[in-house]
């Protein structure tokens, strides 16, 4: 056993890559196809346009050019694990994560998809964290990559108007508790006694063992909006506490609260539950939109962070499934 091992480093975020496919769509562009308006996206959810991408892309174009700027971001072409967050995987079987590896020049590693849905990126750095702390990898590329335009139901004015696609990424490697970058401490949740709230009825096991031919809708995702709302906020809210009571910070020490962003007035509801001055919030969905696995490492890159400011990231999804941790951020340029 090594002093390194026995010592249980932490991980330190070391590089943040972000990428964003070229096309946008606005809302005047979705209220052409849609029963819906620029005024009503904008005030339901503060987003003004998001990107998507078009035939001959996949989620896995996303998370190479983002795993690729992230490497590039750490100044070390190598990882030597990649774990990719994605509800939308390039196809149901095998997993993204080994072809991502592979077209970053990273043969042999080992590589696997999670899926926690919208919080699937914090819990994907929390399994980055473990593989560091347990010696099994010295760098881990966690990526966060979702194309929830291919899944979306055509006719479906409100999943429509909130999500979009794109990908983010950041490097791991081992370094001590204290330093800027450190990840942790982590809290981590689940409620599937509510999976349905947010679903993709047909395509998995259950349907294909029921022998049934699932009617079209069914392939699509779907989302109880205004119930989800309220399980985001408390969520989250509590999530956060929780972490924060675990870390030993109040509110107050609080630079930037990075949440995922799924609606502007979500994260108005959670600056007022916790009391956070809004200036401490992160958010970039105004232009991007609701990303999924995504949202969270683009708000870092979008967020202004300097060197130092401590950050705090919360995430919440379908399964129901939520997660949030904390760093100080450390000197880090996004790529
Ligand atoms: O990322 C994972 C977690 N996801 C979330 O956290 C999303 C949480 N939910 C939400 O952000 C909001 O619930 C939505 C943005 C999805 C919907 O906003 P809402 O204010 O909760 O609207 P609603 O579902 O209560 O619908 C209110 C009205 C309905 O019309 P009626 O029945 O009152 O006549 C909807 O049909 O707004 C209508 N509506 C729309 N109207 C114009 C719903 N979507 C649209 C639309 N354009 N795009």
């Amino acid at each position: 056993m090594t002093a390194r091992q026995w010592s249980r480093p932490s991980a330190v975020l070391c590089g943040l890559g972000t990428y964003l496919p070229p096309r946008i769509v606005t809302n005047d562009e979705l209220s052409l196809e849609l029963d819906t308006t620029d005024e009503w996206i904008r005030n339901r959810t503060g987003i003004r346009r998001r990107h998507v991408i078009e035939p001959g892309s996949a989620t896995s174009t996303l998370a190479i050019e983002a795993g690729r700027r992230a490497l590039k971001s750490s100044r070390h072409d190598r990882a030597d694990a990649v774990v990719v967050a994605t509800t939308t995987p390039d196809r149901p079987c095998p997993a993204t994560a080994p072809e991502v590896a592979a077209q970053l020049g990273l043969p042999g590693v080992p590589a696997f998809d999670i899926g926690a849905v919208c919080a699937g990126f914090v819990y994907a750095l929390a399994i980055g964290a473990g593989l560091i702390s347990s010696g099994i990898a010295e760098r881990v590329l966690v990526i966060g990559a979702d194309t929830f335009s291919t899944i979306l139901n055509p006719k479906d004015r409100t999943t429509r108007a909130i999500f979009g696609d794109g990908a983010g990424a950041v490097v791991l490697r081992p370094g001590e508790a204290g330093e800027p970058g450190a990840l942790g401490p982590f809290d981590l949740g689940t409620d599937g006694d509510l999976a349905d709230l947010i679903t993709v009825p047909a395509g998995g096991s259950r349907q294909r063992a029921e022998g049934t031919t699932a009617p079209p809708a069914d392939h699509y995702f779907t989302m109880q909006g205004k119930s989800v709302f309220q399980q985001a906020v408390l969520r989250m809210t509590e999530s956060v506490q929780r972490v924060l009571a675990q870390t030993g910070w109040s509110v107050d020490d609080i630079d930037r609260f990075v949440g995922h962003q799924a609606n502007a007035r979500i994260l108005t509801a959670l600056a007022e539950r916790l009391e956070l001055p809004r200036e401490r919030i992160v958010s970039n969905i105004d232009r991007v939109g609701n990303t999924a696995a995504a949202s969270i490492p683009l708000a870092l890159a979008d967020g202004g962070l300097r060197p130092g400011h401590r950050v705090l990231l919360t995430s919440f999804g379908g399964g129901l499934a939520w997660g949030s941790t904390v760093l100080r951020w450390p000197e880090v340029t996004p790529a």
